[in-house]
């Protein structure tokens, strides 16, 4: 606790709080899953490749793994619902039992966007899991699986990101105010 970074509030979720909670979350797909055969998850770049590595690496049915990469207009803090496509997957999803794997729902523009997208392409089912949620009244997409429940700050570390900074920490921390606003 004696060097964290100056622009860090406090740390909000250590590092095995989020391990613990990832094998829970693996438990509860490989039992939703366990007679599917083939899942494809597909993780969101970049705010969500080391929980989707993680989490696939939990995951015990027999899964691929493909990734999205997503933008919404804007680089940091704010969010103004706009949601780009960055990359798309590398295969088609048809017939397919998909999990979309993203790193944190705030408003749920992005997995809304992201939800509607990849239902055009008509997939067997298809899933919602975000590792943090902030705290919404109301979301237009449903979550089938999610981590923890945050406070409304913004949030960095474990592939979480402020203009691309403090993504390889261990834990999620609290980002000093000053900084984002
Ligand atoms: P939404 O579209 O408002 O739900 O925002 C979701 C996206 O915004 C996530 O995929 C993240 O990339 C980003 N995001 C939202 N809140 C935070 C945060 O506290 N830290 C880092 N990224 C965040
Ligand atoms: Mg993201």
């Amino acid at each position: 606790m004696t060097d964290l970074h100056p622009d860090i509030e406090r740390i909000l979720i250590s590092e095995e709080d989020i391990q613990q909670r990832v094998a829970e979350i693996a438990a509860e797909i490989d039992r939703d899953y366990k007679d599917a055969g083939q899942v494809v998850l597909i993780g969101i770049l970049k705010g969500a490749f080391i929980f989707t590595a993680d989490l696939s690496r939990k995951i015990h049915v027999p899964h691929s793994v493909d990734f999205m990469s997503i933008s919404s207009y804007g680089d940091t803090a704010e969010s103004i619902g706009a949601v780009r496509l960055i990359l798309d997957l590398r295969k088609p999803i048809v017939d397919k039992h998909v999990i979309v794997v993203e790193d944190i729902v705030d408003t749920g523009h992005t997995m809304n966007y992201l939800y509607q997208t990849l239902m055009g392409r008509g997939p067997a089912s298809l899933k919602t899991c975000s590792l943090f949620k902030k705290n919404r009244d109301r979301l237009d997409v449903p979550l089938d699986y999610v981590g923890f429940d945050l406070p409304d700050v913004w949030v960095v570390g474990y592939g979480l990101d402020y203009a691309d900074t403090h993504r390889t920490l261990p834990y999620i921390a609290e980002l000093k105010k000053e900084v984002y606003s």
